[in-house]
């Protein structure tokens, strides 16, 4: 089947690739024409793993290829309409680029079209989408609406694709249905073949959920909204754990081994960010008001997340007090891991608040550095980790990369000015961090304070008295730091 997919951004050209990689043949679209030559030179937009490697390959073997909306159209006989829909100032989706795309269809396809809207949109879209190709069909054409809502996540979007945990196809004709089958044979039929893994998940019957165009998009909004709410518990819950004394890892385990809980998305931290969860959240609450329901739970979890920069941004001040003329070396930037995405990433709001507070920031991030520029140009941006930790007085962990994981603590302790790690993502143990001589506070726990042991060299040296407020003793400067117990021969 010859497939078109209108919009070259991560849900666009993601699909694009895995439908190439399973055998169809597929143009893929932008009306941005330098992304199109870059694409054609086999540039990437932006990094997704594996993605590099899918694109060439389906381009070499002439399944892929780039093209103008106008050709896309023209060729395709099933279209996926992947155009953005970010938030307008009101928070609800911007349709414009998807009514753009149903308006040139109308007006330049000719036979048979199967339209198929994988942008995020509000319950409804598919009916007026309908409704507009209807009004300005000017060559009889003949057509089905489609919504098939994407569940991948960027940083493993490849892998989600391949396996997915469901597919949903809100249509209406028995034609459209058998397309989209069709479309789709090669994911369920063998869920096994997939260019991520060396050895595949076990192979499992992949739920195909057919309902109607409503429900369909219903789903994509509610998923996102309810994986938001998720979070937002659990950072509640973490505050809870803060305040009483209680560690989150472990409650979170105690949560989620309940099989009706689970344990994903239990991870507390910095907030949720991305270019889906906040701003499908404030779109669900604005279509809950139109459809006049009461959705007052979604903004509290929307108020919950925004809350969380300014509750680290204060976890930072009650350990360093005074922020102005402080060091500050920032790990990660990126939303989440695996992506060089920024957008409304919360690391980027935690240092606008830092810098606000006159700190000075060296930040490091594996792939988001290029994109953080743009929003951020006032910082300094460093090759490493451990460049961004030198002379700093804190540093703060607000991407879990996997690379921070395998920290030379050794070097660390050299480099910095004063041993403390703020963790935003629980990424490291308590026990672990304070054993090689760092302060730790992480995020639903109580701060650890190394313990020194006795000088060999003098006297016995005295704990740092406890600063008013934090609960906490600081540590002594890196230079005049005793050797942790746990360390010495
Ligand atoms: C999300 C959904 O997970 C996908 O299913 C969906 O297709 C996608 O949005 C979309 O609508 O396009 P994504 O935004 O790529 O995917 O990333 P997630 O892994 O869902 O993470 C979103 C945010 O939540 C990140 O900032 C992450 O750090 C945060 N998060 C996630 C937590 O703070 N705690 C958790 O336990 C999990």
């Amino acid at each position: 089947m010859q497939i078109s997919v209108i919009g070259a951004g991560y849900v666009g050209l993601t699909t694009a690739a895995c439908l190439a990689e399973v055998g169809h043949h597929v143009l893929c679209a932008d009306s941005d024409l330098d992304k199109l030559k870059k694409l054609t030179a086999g540039r990437l937009p932006f990094f997704e793993p594996h993605l590099d490697s899918l694109v060439k390959r389906n381009t070499t073997a002439g399944r892929l290829q780039f093209t103008s909306p106008t050709e896309a159209i023209e060729k395709g006989s099933a279209i996926f309409i992947c155009v953005g829909t970010p938030p307008l100032e009101n928070g609800e989706a911007d349709l414009s680029a998807i009514e753009s795309v149903a308006r040139t269809i109308a007006s330049t396809a000719r036979g048979y079209r199967l339209v198929i809207e994988k942008s995020t949109v509000p319950v409804q879209t598919a009916k007026r989408l309908w409704k507009h190709l209807s009004i300005y069909n000017v060559n009889a054409l003949e057509f089905d609406v489609v919504s098939n809502p994407e569940f991948l996540r960027e940083g493993s979007a490849v892998g989600d694709f391949f396996h997915p945990d469901r597919i949903v196809i809100g249509a209406e004709s028995s034609r459209a249905i058998a397309m989209m089958k069709e479309i789709y044979r090669p994911v369920l039929t063998s869920p096994s073949a997939c260019p991520v893994h060396s050895q595949c998940p076990p192979a499992r019957d992949i739920p195909l959920i057919v309902t109607d165009t409503n429900s369909a998009e219903l789903v994509k909004h509610a998923s996102n909204s309810f994986l938001a709410m998720k979070i937002s518990f659990i950072n509640l819950v973490a505050d809870a754990c803060e305040a009483a004394g209680a560690d989150i890892v472990k409650v979170a385990e105690g949560i989620g081994s309940d099989k009706r809980i689970g344990q994903s998305f239990l991870n507390p931290g910095i907030g949720f960010g991305g270019f889906c969860f906040p701003k499908d959240l404030q779109a669900f609450v604005r279509i809950g008001e139109k459809l006049g329901c009461d959705f007052s739970l979604l903004k509290e979890v929307e108020k919950i997340n925004l809350r969380r920069a300014e509750q680290f941004v204060a976890k930072v001040k009650k350990e360093l007090w005074v922020l102005r003329g402080k060091s500050i070396a920032v790990w990660g930037l990126a939303f989440k891991p695996d992506t060089d995405d920024v957008r409304f990433a919360p690391a980027l709001n935690i240092v606008r608040r830092l810098l606000a507070e006159g700190a000075s920031i060296r930040a490091y991030d594996p792939q988001a550095m290029q994109k953080a520029k743009d929003e951020l140009p006032e910082i300094t941006y460093c090759l490493s980790q451990y460049e961004a930790a030198q002379q700093a007085d804190a540093i703060l962990v607000l991407t879990e990369w996997d690379e921070f994981r395998h920290v030379d603590w050794d070097i660390l302790a050299k480099t910095v000015a004063h041993p403390l790690l703020i963790d935003g993502r629980n990424m490291y143990s308590a026990d672990q961090v304070v054993a090689k001589g760092f302060q730790y506070v992480g995020i639903g726990k109580e701060p650890q304070v190394v313990q020194f042991a006795p000088l060999r060299t003098g006297g016995d040296r005295l704990p740092c008295p406890p600063v008013p407020g934090s609960g906490v003793s600081p540590v002594a400067p890196a230079s005049s730091r005793a050797i942790p117990a746990q360390s010495q021969p």
